[in-house]
């Protein structure tokens, strides 16, 4: 059933890129399908002076691709955006900004709920909160929620900083902490999978599964945000954040019921028990890489905005262990990087061969078993395929593998929400399932600080892998070392 929400939304960083490409769409998408109604108004700040008209007429822009009757919706949906020019620093202006929360939530009953959205630079995400509560901004009428865009923190040490400033104006059941990721379908059929099929979960260990592999490949550089990248790069940009919020899931224990409160245990509890390495273990656990130059590519350190010996990484591999007793044993295998061969998010998760087959005959002696494997597809398309050993069909006995898969239809994958419509829904909802809970950033910042000790004082070889590959071979050594392989590589 579709509930309608009441609130009013102020956006920190209205003017800028995300909102236009994201937030601005998703509420609509909200609009058009009831989640949001007549009882809603949206406040959107920034330095620039605009006027109301300006914003909408920003706001229409932003909506891409509707039809002619589709149009006359948006222009009624961008008709409860307002403007208010305002800067975060300076407490006199937080008084205007109150006014105008107050006025629209009168004008369109909005039950006091009120719904902050920082979307800017992360340098002010602290004054904002402070200044939210002196001055005044956070009332008892209805909800007060913050949503907060990444990243949070460059490390533990400036995630708790802000951290405290947040939790001195919001409660952490007041704070989401976005992580796109778990926005996205197949992210979130994680849990449907292993908690909903006795199949799965009952083999979801280390008696039955030998390795689990997860894949987020983009095929582009760094492209126009290399002042911000070179000061993060992928460790900090993808694996903080996304893959451990992935790796969370695949590895935590069942929740109690599925609510945020009891799956946020278990996550904490997961990356509580995941190995920090010491500088040496990292060296030997983890490889970074940057993309040389290509075929009509740049390599990284010719990107604009890039220094010519910049040692930020634009890849990352891992081995990541937990000391569980679910887990022991069993190594998490995570790459990451821009410029390889695609653009597509899977994880593969590897169960053991059996123990003996008794199907390598004297007379065939090249034959073996393969190993079942269930594979996640989350992007581009989403699905899942499990491949299992079959009898050749004909003559003789010899098995070969196959795949029972299933894919999610084209006109289904069309209705799937976008990752910030879902999230801004389960914001409005007061649903934080789908958030980092600060214990999840804490832990995770906690694994990343220890390998950075490592890399920020050696010097690495880079460039050490071009466009178009899978990483550098240190990143298929890593596994080989194991005597193991990724399930997905070039040119199957
Ligand atoms: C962002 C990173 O969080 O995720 C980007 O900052 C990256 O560098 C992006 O490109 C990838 O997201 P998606 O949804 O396109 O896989």
């Amino acid at each position: 059933m579709t509930r309608e929400n009441k609130a009013v939304f102020t956006f920190f960083g209205a003017s800028g890129d995300l909102a236009k490409r994201k937030l601005y769409p998703s509420l609509f998408k909200l609009y058009q399908k009831g989640y949001l109604k007549e009882h809603f108004g949206v406040i959107g700040t920034s330095r620039a002076k605009w006027s109301d008209e300006k914003f909408q007429g920003i706001v229409s822009d932003s909506i891409k691709g509707i039809s002619e009757t589709e149009k006359g919706q948006a222009a009624k949906f961008a008709s409860h955006f307002y403007y208010i020019a305002h800067d975060v620093t300076d407490k006199a202006h937080y008084a205007a900004l109150n006014d105008l929360i107050n006025q629209l939530n009168k004008q369109y009953e909005a039950q006091g709920n009120r719904l902050f959205y920082f979307s800017m630079a992360p340098a002010f995400f602290s004054v904002i909160a402070l200044n939210l509560k002196s001055e005044g901004l956070i009332t008892d009428e209805g909800y007060n929620r913050l949503v907060i865009e990444k990243p949070f923190g460059r490390d533990y040490d400036t995630a708790k900083q802000l951290n405290d400033a947040l939790t001195a104006s919001f409660e952490e059941d007041q704070i989401y902490r976005i992580d796109h990721y778990l926005g996205k379908e197949m992210i979130q059929n994680i849990e449907a999978l292993r908690f909903g099929n006795t199949i799965i979960e009952s083999l979801w260990n280390n008696r039955y599964i030998d390795n689990i592999q997860v894949t987020l490949s983009e095929k582009l550089g760094v492209e126009e945000r290399a002042s911000y990248y070179d000061t993060s790069g992928a460790l900090r940009d993808m694996v903080q954040n996304h893959i451990l919020q992935i790796v969370s899931q695949l590895a935590m224990e069942q929740p109690v019921a599925f609510t945020d409160a009891d799956v946020r245990v278990e996550k904490v509890k997961a990356l509580r028990s995941m190995r920090v390495y010491s500088p040496s273990a990292a060296a030997t656990n983890l490889v970074r890489g940057q993309y040389d130059a290509g075929e009509n590519s740049n390599a990284y350190r010719d990107e604009d905005g890039v220094p010519a010996d910049s040692a930020t990484e634009t890849f990352v591999a891992g081995k990541l262990l937990f000391d569980n007793y679910r887990w022991s044993g069993v190594p998490f295998y995570i790459r990451t990087g821009k410029k390889l061969a695609d653009k597509f998010t899977r994880i593969d998760v590897v169960f053991k061969k059996p123990l003996i087959d008794i199907f390598a005959f004297p007379q065939n002696p090249n034959a073996s078993l393969s190993e079942n494997v269930l594979t996640i597809y989350v992007e581009p398309n989403s699905g899942f395929a499990l491949r299992v050993n079959a009898k050749s069909t004909g003559q003789g006995f010899e098995t070969e593998p196959i795949n029972l898969d299933f894919f999610q239809d084209a006109d289904k994958e069309k209705e799937v929400p976008e990752p910030y419509e879902r999230l801004l829904h389960d914001a409005l909802e007061g649903n934080s399932t789908n958030f980092a809970s600060w214990s999840e950033v804490a832990y995770a910042w906690k694994f990343v600080d220890a390998i950075r000790k490592l890399w920020d004082i050696e010097v690495p070889r880079f460039p050490n892998y071009i466009p178009g590959s899978m990483g550098p071979a240190a990143s298929d050594e890593l596994l080989q070392r194991d005597g193991r392989s990724w399930v997905y590589k070039l040119n199957q």
